[in-house]
């Protein structure tokens, strides 16, 4: 018996995720992003995690055309920017500060750690495809990371 949808939704939503900003660029070098709890790291030797992004994202071709992408874990004061960066039609990085790390994607400042990717493999997955990324830089710049259960933000205690 296929689950329905709104079903299968809810009862995801009780897994307890960290929140991500998924970076990548188009052939120009534009910035793109999205919001991202698919997130997972994989292996260590060699270096790799992976992500899943829905195939209806606008930046979904850019992924194909520049080969990487960042992964920036959100600090918990970080919630509206979340709610931006899932935001379809707008300009995402306006007024958005970050740095271009050395594979040229952005890396938001204020986030808890930036992790810079090379595109390893890329898998079928339903409505979505899994990249797995090979890590080539990261970097731990905070210890308050942003939570996310039943569509809702949390933080850790203090
Ligand atoms: C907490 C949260 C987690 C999300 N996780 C994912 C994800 O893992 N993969 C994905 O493709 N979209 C995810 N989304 C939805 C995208 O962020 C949203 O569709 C976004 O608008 C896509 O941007 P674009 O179409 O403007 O490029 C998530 C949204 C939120 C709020």
């Amino acid at each position: 018996m296929a689950i329905d949808q709104r079903e299968l939704r809810n009862v995801m939503g009780n897994f307890a995720t960290g929140v991500t900003i998924i970076t990548t660029k188009n052939a120009a070098g534009k910035p793109f992003g999205l919001t991202a709890n698919a997130f997972s790291s994989l292996s260590l030797d060699p270096p790799l995690l992976l992500i899943c992004v829905d195939k209806k994202v606008d930046c979904y071709a850019c992924f194909d055309e520049s080969q990487v992408f960042g992964v920036n874990f959100l600090s918990d004061d970080q919630d509206q920017l979340s709610n931006r960066f899932a935001t379809k039609g707008i300009e995402k990085f306006e007024g958005v500060s970050y740095q271009l790390g050395e594979l040229g994607v952005a890396l938001l400042d204020g986030a808890a750690a930036h992790i810079e990717c090379k595109v390893a493999n890329a898998y079928e997955g339903g409505d979505h495809t899994i990249y797995v990324g090979e890590v080539q830089n990261a970097k731990v710049l905070g210890d308050r990371p942003l939570l996310f259960f039943r569509g809702k933000y949390f933080k850790l205690p203090q």
